[in-house]
């Protein structure tokens, strides 16, 4: 088959809106909640990260929030909670972003990739469970599951393996703010942490909501979110009762000099601050109705590709997951539409419509690949060779999806 330039009028003009993959929508009240802040006496460390830790905490039904400064560090300080170092072994998903995986390696541990459903881009347990057989599997310490595109992977089943190998769970949330899912007949809140250790969100702009950069770990265990609040800051502690060297810690009279601090393991600053967090408490305000557009977009956009298989079609749709999609992924047979995926996402480009590959397999990477050689992964490879992310954000309309849609199919012929 053959693809052709649409030959009616789809060329967008010069005063049509571009729409790229994915874009912050920010509001007359996120401006006016950040220069609250710019007025206030606090830039960081001050009541309005508190506050957007709050809210994280009742959005998610998750008992601790600890917000840091981007989706990495939330992960790198997950890392450093569950004390992953050398000897251990971390099993991630291979299609995911390069951080996943890296924040494993930071810590001096391995990474052990798991291969993906070619419909959902997931990690479900039996890839989780096949990449343990495939290591020393007491060396194994936890499992990252990533709720790609923000669909979550069947939750209570990872955990159940987990549990099974005594290995924590600290999922990458970072695509699924506001993603719910369904276990034993009651509906989860992903980061309410029900069947995980740790969840790790990103704010970046493209995510579900903002903070310009931004991240969060939510947890239920009160002795991880202890840690992560200390390794946020330096590893600073300020708790009197855990302070070692009392010498150093006392005045002659025996109280707490006011100034003193101890260190007992090192971390880095990967605090937000309240500029950030203003601006994503006040997001978070809207995050129902921005899910609920995101779904109605998604749902739109798999309507309209409804019977355009094997062509091209959406990525499945998770059981009992009701995602609050942060990407519009479909799955497109190129060979079969006489098309290059670079080809198509010129095309697309030169109509004002972007659009991105998430991701190219983390295993592939140079650095992976030479210290761990080339595993056999043919759900990743299979979902790699045909996977595009079309533009999915809160300003949408139906009418932009429309157009995406009707360029593809013209496109696609
Ligand atoms: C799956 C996944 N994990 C981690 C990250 C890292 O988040 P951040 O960009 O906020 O550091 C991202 C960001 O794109 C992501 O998509």
């Amino acid at each position: 088959m053959k693809f052709h330039k649409p030959n009616h009028n789809q060329k967008i003009s010069s005063k049509t809106t571009l729409l790229p993959y994915g874009r912050q929508s920010i509001h007359t009240t996120d401006i006016d909640a950040v220069i609250e802040v710019l007025k206030s006496n606090w830039l960081t460390t001050g009541p309005a990260v508190k506050t957007f830790e709050e809210a994280l905490c009742s959005n998610t039904h998750a008992k601790y929030s600890i917000a840091c400064s981007s989706g990495t560090a939330a992960l790198h300080l997950s890392m450093i909670a569950a004390n992953i170092g050398p000897g251990d072994n971390v099993i991630v998903p291979a299609n995911t972003f390069l951080a996943t995986a890296n924040v494993v390696r930071l810590m001096g541990a391995e990474v052990i990739f798991a291969d993906v459903d070619p419909d959902t881009g997931l990690m479900l347990a039996k890839h989780a469970e096949e990449a343990l057989t495939r290591t020393e599997a007491h060396r194994v310490k936890a499992i990252i599951p990533v709720y790609f595109a923000g669909q979550c992977s069947y939750p209570a089943q990872l955990r159940e393996l987990a549990d099974a190998h005594g290995l924590l769970v600290i999922a990458d949330a970072c695509h699924a703010l506001g993603t719910t899912y369904e276990a034993d007949k009651t509906r989860y809140y992903v980061g309410s942490n029900t069947h995980s250790d740790l969840t790790a969100f990103s704010f970046h702009p493209v995510k579900t909501i903002t903070t310009g950069e931004g991240g969060a770990v939510t947890t239920e265990d009160p002795d991880l979110a202890k840690k992560l609040r200390i390794f946020c800051n330096h590893g600073m502690v300020h708790n009197p009762e855990e302070f070692q060297n009392h010498a150093l810690a006392q005045s002659s009279d025996g109280s707490i000099n006011p100034w003193y601090y101890e260190l007992s393991q090192p971390s880095l600053n990967y605090r937000i601050s309240d500029l950030h967090c203003a601006l994503g408490a006040s997001q978070l305000s809207r995050l129902p109705s921005i899910v609920r557009h995101r779904r109605a977009l998604a749902a739109h956009y798999r309507a309209r590709l409804t019977g355009l298989g094997p062509l091209i079609r959406a990525l499945t749709v998770v059981d009992k997951c009701d995602a609050a999609w942060h990407l519009q992924v479909v799955v497109i047979d190129f060979e079969r539409a006489g098309i290059t995926r670079a080809g198509l996402m010129a095309l697309l480009k030169e109509n004002g419509i972007g659009s991105q590959v998430h991701y190219i397999p983390v295993p592939w990477q140079p650095y992976y690949k030479n210290r761990y050689g080339t595993a056999r992964l043919p759900g990743t490879e299979s979902y790699y060779n045909s996977c595009l992310s079309l533009p999915l954000f809160e300003s949408m309309t139906m009418t932009d999806v429309d157009r995406v849609v009707d360029m593809l199919v013209d496109f696609l012929n």
